[in-house]
Order: C-alpha cells, then structure tokens, then sequence
C-alpha cells in the first residue's frame, strides 16, 4: 500500500530529527502519539548498526511499550533526572514553537520530560503548523484534572470564556481515564492570543493537574511538509 502524504511527513520529520539529534551516549525523552512511532523505530535501527547506549525515558504506556517493542533500554526520571534530548509530537506548533498537546492524552508525563530536558523536539506533519494556536487545532486545550474536581473546574473554564468538554473512552461507558488515573477536559478557546496568560490562568484553578499548553519549551520544530520535504523551525 502507498504511504498517504500525512504519513509520509510524520515519517520523514521523524527520521530528520532523530538523525541529526540522537547522538550516543544520551538520556532520551520519548514522547507519545502516532508521530514518535517513527522516531522509535529509526532509533531502534540506527541503535542495531552501532550500539549508541541510548537510555529511553517514557512519557506514557505507549511510549514505554514502544521502547520494550523496539528493544531500547528503559529508564526512569529517578536514574536520570536530567535528560539530554525529549522528542515528542504536537497537536499544533505556532509562529513561536509554543504548542497544544495532549490530544493523545499523555499531557502530563510529556510536560515533565519536556521541562527536565534540555531540549524539546517536535516532529510533526504539515496540519500541525500555524500562526496562532487554536486556528487548526479545533478539538480544544487538552487539560488534565483530579477528577472529584472535574464539575467546578469546567464552570470555571467557561468564566474564561472556554468551552469545556469532559474526554468520554472509546469502547467503555465513561470518561477517559489517563495514565496518571485523571480526566480530560478538552476546551475550546478559539483563537489563543496569549497561550502564556492563558495556561496561567487555569493552572491556578484547583484540581487543575496541568494543560497542554507547552509555552517557551520548544528547541526545534521538524515538519514534515506535503512535498516530502522537512522544514526545520528553530527557537528565536
Ligand atoms: C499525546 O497526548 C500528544 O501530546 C501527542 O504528542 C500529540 O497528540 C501528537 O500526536 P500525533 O503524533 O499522533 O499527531
């Protein structure tokens, strides 16, 4: 079967970054979602040509399989508090490599790995990138809550003029359940003018855990654009 263009890109940003960012010896953030799939396993590859003694830290359960699958060594934050190099995903880059993630709902633990590396990059196909958060990206802010706190914290989201939706499971009744045992309340804000102001604001509401929002974290951006090309945006 042909590789449809969206793929296409994923795999190609994919493969750039991990060429040009992993080198041996290092401590690595692996982040989550479709897109790291391709990283994975072009690690996995260069790793069988030569040994690189890579350690890879997960940001979830799927990350954490992806890095038993493809026969990485497993690590943790308490082994190695300082990573050298997170590569994850994004649901949308804009113009100052902020980002919205969580669309995969693993937020938490890929804002803890980002915030102790000392760089985060993003690999991407061309959807993800625009000027403005919250232009293409239209499913909302993932935001992970303790869930006794879910009702509350949606009436205050709405005071921030957002429109909050509680994340229900696929193939069960119910909210979607994350890995750290909390809920996901998606919410809509339109256009984000000031994501920094923005992910202040709601970090300050109790039972709030934390939000997809990842603002001034970004090293790099690779985007794998539908010409098969990959454009590489960096930090100003
Ligand atoms: C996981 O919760 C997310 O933050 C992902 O990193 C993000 O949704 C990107 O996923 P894809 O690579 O599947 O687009």
């Amino acid at each position: 079967m042909t590789e449809n263009l969206i793929e296409k890109g994923k795999r190609l940003a994919a493969e750039r970054a991990v060429e040009e960012n992993v080198k041996k010896n290092m401590v690595i953030g692996i982040g989550s979602g479709s897109t790291i799939v391709y990283a994975v396993q072009h690690i996995a590859r260069m790793n069988q040509k030569r040994s690189l003694n890579l350690k890879c830290i997960p940001s979830s359960f799927q990350s954490y399989q992806l890095i038993i699958e493809n026969d990485l060594d497993l690590a943790s934050l308490e082994q190695f508090p300082e990573i050298d190099l997170d590569i994850d995903g994004a649901d949308e880059i804009d113009k100052n490599l902020n980002l919205i993630k969580g669309g995969g709902g693993c937020l938490v633990q890929e804002k803890i790995l980002a915030s102790n590396s000392k760089e985060l990059v993003i690999i991407a196909d061309y959807r993800k990138k625009s000027e403005i958060l919250g232009t293409n990206w239209k499913n909302g802010v993932p935001i992970e809550v303790i869930p006794m706190a879910y009702f509350p914290i949606m009436k205050k989201l709405m005071k921030l003029d957002g429109k909050p939706v509680l994340r229900m499971a696929k193939s069960k009744s119910g909210p979607l359940i994350t890995d750290n045992g909390n809920f996901i309340i998606d919410t809509d804000f339109g256009e984000i003018k000031n994501p920094a102001e923005l992910d202040q604001k709601i970090l300050k509401i109790p039972g709030v855990v934390d939000t997809g929002l990842f603002i001034n974290i970004t090293s790099k951006a690779y985007i794998g654009t539908e010409k098969g090309e990959v454009i590489v945006l960096e930090k100003k």
